[in-house]
């Protein structure tokens, strides 16, 4: 029987599956609910046919050799898959796989929580309640600005990017979007979004909204000149991966009141926050919780779990990241 090694507990719904079709003793869970530490997850892998992930873990061609050449799939527990060197599995014709798809809608849910959060600066409204420290009704307290009418720009029109878009429709917002190209006409017109360069986007934007993908190309994709280019009045919200903005230079346009304020759920070094962000009372800051329903968690362990029964059965994987490999 195949060995699975699995470096975090994740929910049920993948577990039981995978159980059913090895056998309990076949799946092996780092008994740790935590990071896996490195010298654990190189032990952990040795002699294990399949790995499944979690996106906190660095999974580099080193880890792939402690596995050994048996090792016939790595299942990532995450649609993001940057954290896993994809050339070094390719070279060694190990299929990667991902969860796209059950997390969209979800992410996008928590990307419209985040926007209106920080417009309406509930974060702050919330730590002053608990401090004690709200002395009632006030005429000018922590005035925020609207969401409908506005103009939201999305970096990175993919899946979530869109669903994004269409929750706008209901703030009867004006929607631009800047991606490596253009949707087709019908889906742009059914979104009511308007292609534009990145250069309109950061002009015309009351609020960007970051769905790119965490590539060489996106690294800081959001720097110091980027938040000299956006309105003053502009907030950004990043649900996607932290390293796109420049944590440093978005502390310092904050401070500096270039931009308004920063909704954040992902960050350059999860799970430190720059310091100076802390500082920041207008950012909102969030861990990571984009697809934390119990729901879509359930979806995304099943389907994990569902790729790494279809490679060892000899089938193709369905979410295989670099296909070329089968
Ligand atoms: C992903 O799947 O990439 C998300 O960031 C998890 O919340």
């Amino acid at each position: 029987m195949p060995k699975i090694f699995v470096t975090r507990r994740i929910p049920d719904e993948g577990l039981d599956l995978l159980r059913r079709e090895f056998g309990e003793a076949h799946v092996i869970v780092s008994p740790h609910d935590r990071v896996i530490r490195r010298d654990e997850l190189l032990a952990g892998v040795r002699g294990v046919d399949a790995l499944l992930s979690i996106l906190t873990d660095t999974i580099d061609d080193a880890v792939m050799e402690a596995a050994g050449p048996q090792l016939k799939i790595i299942a990532n527990y995450a649609v993001g898959y940057n954290n896993i060197d994809v050339g070094a599995a390719t070279a060694r014709r190990i299929p990667v796989t991902n969860t796209p798809g059950v997390l969209t809608e979800t992410t996008a849910d928590l990307t419209w929580a985040i926007l209106l959060a920080t417009a309406r600066r509930l974060g702050e409204g919330e730590r002053l309640v608990r401090a004690s420290k709200w002395a009632g009704w006030g005429p000018m307290l922590l005035l925020g600005v609207d969401v409908y009418g506005k103009t939201l720009g999305i970096f990175g029109m993919g899946r979530i990017g869109q669903a994004v878009a269409r929750r706008a429709k209901g703030f009867d917002m004006r929607v631009i979007y800047t991606d490596v190209a253009p949707l087709p006409a019908e889906t742009e017109k059914a979104l009511g979004a308007t292609y534009v360069d990145k250069a309109t986007l950061l002009a015309e934007s009351d609020f960007i909204s970051i769905h790119c993908p965490l590539i060489p190309e996106t690294i800081h994709a959001f720097g110091a000149a980027e938040f000299k280019a956006m309105k003053k009045s502009a907030i950004i919200v990043n649900t996607a991966r932290g390293p796109v903005i420049d944590e440093e230079a978005l502390a310092e346009a904050l401070q500096r009141g270039e931009i308004r304020a920063a909704g954040l759920d992902v960050f350059e070094e999860e799970p430190d926050v720059h310091p100076k962000l802390l500082e920041c009372e207008n950012a909102l800051l969030i861990p990571h919780l984009g697809s934390a329903t119990k729901e879509t968690r359930g979806k995304m362990a099943e389907i994990a779990a569902r790729n790494i029964i279809a490679r060892l059965n000899g089938q193709r994987p369905p979410n295989c990241v670099n296909p070329e490999v089968l």
